[in-house]
């Protein structure tokens, strides 16, 4: 028997050796392991021998069956173009008492830029406060003296839910319930991710960061927000930054500005990236409008303060020199992942 079984091992090797497609392969499968198969008849005449020796033979002949499953398999994948043996060989030896090491991971530039900016704000006292990015009408634009049918609205192309909710088209959104969580006096800035119905270029995106902040107490004026700015902007971009005002609306500040920064690519001299003006406009802001003091809930005979909505993406750009806006929503860790803060 153990004579026979070596037999059909060497018939098996010699026919497999030849066979060069699938088709054949699948005949020589059946020839052998097949409910008539070669393995399969040596299986049945087991019960002819005695209980010894079935159980000395028993073993041989599962051993040929895997064999020749195994040799069977591997001729497959060999004619499918998968040398597995060459894989196999190919491999290294794995070293299992290695310690793991794990791929580093990266933050996302807004992530960097948003933690640098709050540490900057929070050693000058201010408060941090996470706030929805789905508000009601009421918080994104009466609440802040944007009445309805004011063309303020227009402004802004806002994404409408069909809860009469909408996305925050700005940080500004949270400004009342701040005011009113707080009182006064208040020094606070609330980062989020803002929507705006938009086309997309590379300036334009529909989902960007901005950080509002506010200060209100009884003697606010528009030199601390100068003041503010300035030591924040110095400390993001580690060098003294020149900055100006010019006049701009907005419902809820009063005067209002555009507070521009010198291109800190061409140095002021004029670029594409500034549009060679030498400046970039980088965070609208004024004094807060009485209205929106009184709707906060605070004395606006006894105090005054002002507010920004700092561009978070434009600064990151800045920063990091990104100069397309929707690299940042790419998903694309090529880019995304070379940035760090020193
Ligand atoms: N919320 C305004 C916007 O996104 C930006 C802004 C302007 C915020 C002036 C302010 C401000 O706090 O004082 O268009």
């Amino acid at each position: 028997m153990e004579k026979k079984i070596e037999d059909i091992k060497t018939d098996f090797e010699n026919k497999l050796k030849d066979i060069s497609d699938s088709t054949d392969l699948e005949n020589l499968r059946v020839k052998f392991l097949g409910k008539k198969g070669i393995v399969t008849e040596i299986f049945s005449q087991m019960k002819n021998l005695g209980p010894l020796e079935r159980k000395k033979i028993g073993p041989f002949i599962n051993v040929l069956k895997n064999f020749i499953l195994k040799e069977i398999l591997q001729k497959k994948e060999k004619l499918r173009g998968f040398d597995l043996e060459k894989i196999v060989n190919s491999l290294k030896p794995f070293d299992v008492s290695r310690p793991a090491k794990f791929g580093g991971g990266s933050y996302h530039p807004i992530t960097l830029i948003q933690e640098e900016v709050e540490e900057i704000f929070r050693s000058m006292g201010f408060i941090i406060e996470e706030f929805p990015e789905v508000v009601d009408e009421y918080q994104c634009f009466e609440s802040i003296n944007i009445p309805e049918h004011h063309p303020a609205r227009d402004m802004q192309d806002t994404y409408y839910l069909s809860n009469s909710k909408v996305l925050k088209t700005h940080t500004s959104a949270a400004q009342n319930d701040i005011m009113r969580k707080y009182g006064a006096p208040l020094k606070a800035i609330f980062p989020g991710r803002c929507f705006r119905n938009e086309s997309t270029d590379s300036s334009h995106e529909t989902t960007f960061f901005q950080m509002e902040g506010m200060m209100i107490d009884d003697n606010v004026s528009i030199s601390n927000l100068i003041y503010f700015m300035k030591i924040m902007l110095s400390e993001v971009f580690k060098k003294a930054v020149k900055i100006r005002l010019r006049p701009g609306f907005f419902p809820f500040v009063e005067p209002g500005f555009e507070l521009d920064i010198e291109c800190l690519i061409c140095g002021g001299n004029g670029c594409s990236s500034c549009k060679n003006s030498g400046w970039i406009e980088l965070c609208p802001c004024g004094m807060i409008h009485p209205n929106v003091l009184e709707m906060g809930g605070i004395d606006n005979k006894k105090y005054t303060g002002f507010a920004f909505g700092l561009g978070l993406t434009r600064l990151a750009m800045m920063k990091y020199s990104i100069k397309d806006i929707r690299d940042f929503n790419s998903g694309n860790l090529e880019i995304l992942s070379q940035f760090f803060n020193v």
